[in-house]
C-alpha cells in the first residue's frame, strides 16, 4: 500500500427536506451574496430554485443568479458566471443541479480571484492559490463532484475537455443531498448516473498497486451496492431507500476514499472525455460505450483485476466455467464477468458500444489524436496506454459485443 492523504472534508447534509437547511449552511460558511448557479429547467420547475433561494434570503444571504447551465459544460457560462460574481461581489458560490452546474461553479469560484484567464488553471499554465467557498444543492447522482476537488470544463475553441484536479480549494464546504429531488430524474439520466458511479470505482479498483485488500473490498461493496438497487429506481423512481443508497454511493465512489492507498487508472474517462467533448453525449452513456472494450483489451493483457472483479462483483462461480482447462479458466471467469456488466448495463437502457451511443461512424483518427494532445503520450497507469492501443480500444468500441 502507498502512502497517502484522504482529505474529505465537505459536510454532507443527507436527508428529506435538507434543502431548506441550505441558506443556514451559506451563513455559517460565510456567504453575504451569493451566486447561485443553475442548469437548464429541471431546478426551475420543481420549484426547488425558488425554495433554495428563500432559504438564503432568510439567512440574510443577497441571492445573484447564474441560469441555463447545459451538460457537458463550456467556459462561455463561466466566463460569464465570474462577470457577474465579480460585478455583484459575490463572495459565495452556490450550485444547485449536478456534475455540469457543480464544475461551472468551481471554475467560477477559481476564476473570480485570479487575475489571468480561468482556463490557465485547466491548461495546467497556473495552480489554484485561492477560491471562492462553493455550496452544492445536488440534483442528480453520477459525476460525485459534490464530494471531489474536480471540476471539468470543454474549452469552446477547440473542444478540448479537461479536468482541473485540486487537492483542497474546489472541494465544497457542504453537500446538501435530499433523495427526493432525484425522483423527477428522466430514466436514461438515472442510468447514465449509476454508470459514472460505479466507473469512478473501477478506475480506482483496476490499480497494480499490491496490499489494498481493505480498499479493493471497499470498491466491491460500492458496486455490489450499485447494482443491486440500480434495478430498484428504474423500476420505482418514487422508491426513498433505493434512491438514497445511489445518491450516498456516488459520493462514496468519487471522494477519494475507493482510490486510497494505490495508483489510480482513468483511462476510460480520458478516453470518455474526448467522445462528450465532440458529439456532446451524457458522460455516463460515453463511459458504458467504451469500459466493455477497456475490459476486454485489459483481459488479454493485464488479467488479474478483471477476472477478480468478475467474481467478486459479478458473482461468476467456478461452476460458470466449469469443464473447461485449468488454464483457460482465469480468462473464461473474466469474460463472464465483463458479459454480465454488458447485460446490467443494457438492462438500464445504457449502450455498450459507441454505434449504440448514437455515432455511428466516429472520427477514430480525432479521438486518438486530441485524446494524446490533452493528456500526454500515455494514458491509464493499470496498462499505459500509447496511442496504437487507445486506437485498438476505441476502434473495437465502435461494434463491440461481448466475447
Ligand atoms: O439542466 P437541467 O434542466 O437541470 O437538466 C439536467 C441535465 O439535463 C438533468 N437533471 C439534473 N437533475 C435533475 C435533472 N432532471 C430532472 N430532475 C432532476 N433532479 O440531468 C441532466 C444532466 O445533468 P449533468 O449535471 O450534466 O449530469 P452529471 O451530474 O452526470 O454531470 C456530468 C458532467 O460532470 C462531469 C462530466 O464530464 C460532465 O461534464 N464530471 C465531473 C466530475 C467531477 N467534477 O469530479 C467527474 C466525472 O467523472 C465527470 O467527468
Ligand atoms: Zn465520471
Amino acid at each position: 500500500m502507498n502512502n497517502f492523504i484522504f482529505h474529505s472534508p465537505t459536510e454532507f447534509v443527507f436527508g428529506r427536506n435538507t434543502e431548506q437547511h441550505t441558506g443556514r449552511l451559506a451563513r455559517q460558511y460565510g456567504a453575504r451574496r451569493a451566486l447561485v448557479a443553475s442548469g437548464g429547467v429541471s431546478a426551475r420547475r420543481s420549484g426547488l430554485l425558488a425554495r433554495v433561494c428563500e432559504s438564503l434570503t432568510e439567512a440574510g444571504i443577497t441571492v445573484c443568479q447564474l441560469h441555463g447551465i447545459k451538460p457537458n459544460p463550456t467556459d462561455t457560462k463561466v466566463y460569464e458566471g465570474i462577470d457577474i460574481a465579480r460585478t455583484q461581489q459575490c463572495d459565495f458560490i452556490l450550485a444547485i443541479g449536478g456534475g455540469s452546474v457543480i464544475d461551472t461553479a468551481k471554475a467560477i469560484a477559481a476564476g473570480v480571484p485570479y487575475e489571468g484567464d480561468f482556463w490557465d488553471f485547466f491548461s495546467s499554465k497556473a495552480t489554484v492559490g485561492m477560491a471562492l467557498p462553493v455550496g452544492v444543492v445536488l440534483t442528480i447522482p453520477a459525476s460525485g463532484s459534490e464530494a471531489s476537488g474536480n471540476s471539468v470544463i470543454t474549452r469552446t475553441d477547440g473542444l478540448h475537455k479537461l479536468s482541473l484536479r485540486t487537492q483542497y480549494w474546489l472541494r465544497p464546504k457542504f453537500a446538501v443531498m435530499n433523495p427526493e429531488l432525484t425522483f423527477t430524474l428522466p430514466p436514461y439520466q438515472t442510468a447514465c448516473g449509476i454508470a459514472d458511479m460505479m466507473v469512478h470505482v473501477m478506475e480506482r479498483y483496476f490499480s497494480n498497486t499490491t496490499g489494498c485488500e481493505l480498499t479493493d473490498r471497499l470498491c466491491e461493496a460500492t458496486l455490489k451496492a450499485i447494482i443491486d438497487e440500480a434495478p430498484k429506481v428504474m423500476n420505482n423512481p418514487g422508491d426513498y431507500d433505493a434512491r438514497a443508497n445511489i445518491m450516498w454511493a456516488g459520493t462514496i465512489a468519487h471522494n477519494g476514499i475507493c482510490g486510497t492507498g494505490r495508483d489510480e487508472d482513468w483511462a476510460c474517462h480520458f478516453m470518455e472525455h474526448e467522445l462528450s467533448a465532440i458529439y456532446d453525449v451524457a458522460h455516463g452513456a460515453g463511459l458504458t460505450a467504451i469500459v466493455p472494450a477497456w475490459l476486454t483489451w485489459m483481459q488479454a493483457h493485464n488479467i488479474d483485476k478483471v477476472e477478480q472483479m468478475a467474481r467478486r462483483v459479478m458473482g461468476v462461480t467456478p461452476a460458470d466455467v466449469e469443464g473447461a482447462a485449468p488454464g483457460a479458466k482465469p480468462r473464461l471467469v473474466a469474460l463472464e464477468g465483463i458479459r454480465r456488466l454488458v447485460n446490467l448495463w443494457q438492462s438500464l437502457g445504457l449502450p455498450t458500444n459507441i454505434t449504440q451511443l448514437g455515432i455511428p461512424e466516429p472520427d477514430i483518427d480525432t479521438l486518438v489524436c486530441k485524446l494524446h494532445e490533452n493528456k500526454g503520450p500515455t494514458v491509464g497507469a493499470y496498462v499505459k496506454l500509447d496511442h496504437t492501443m487507445t486506437r485498438q480500444i476505441y476502434q473495437s468500441a465502435i461494434n463491440y459485443q461481448p466475447q
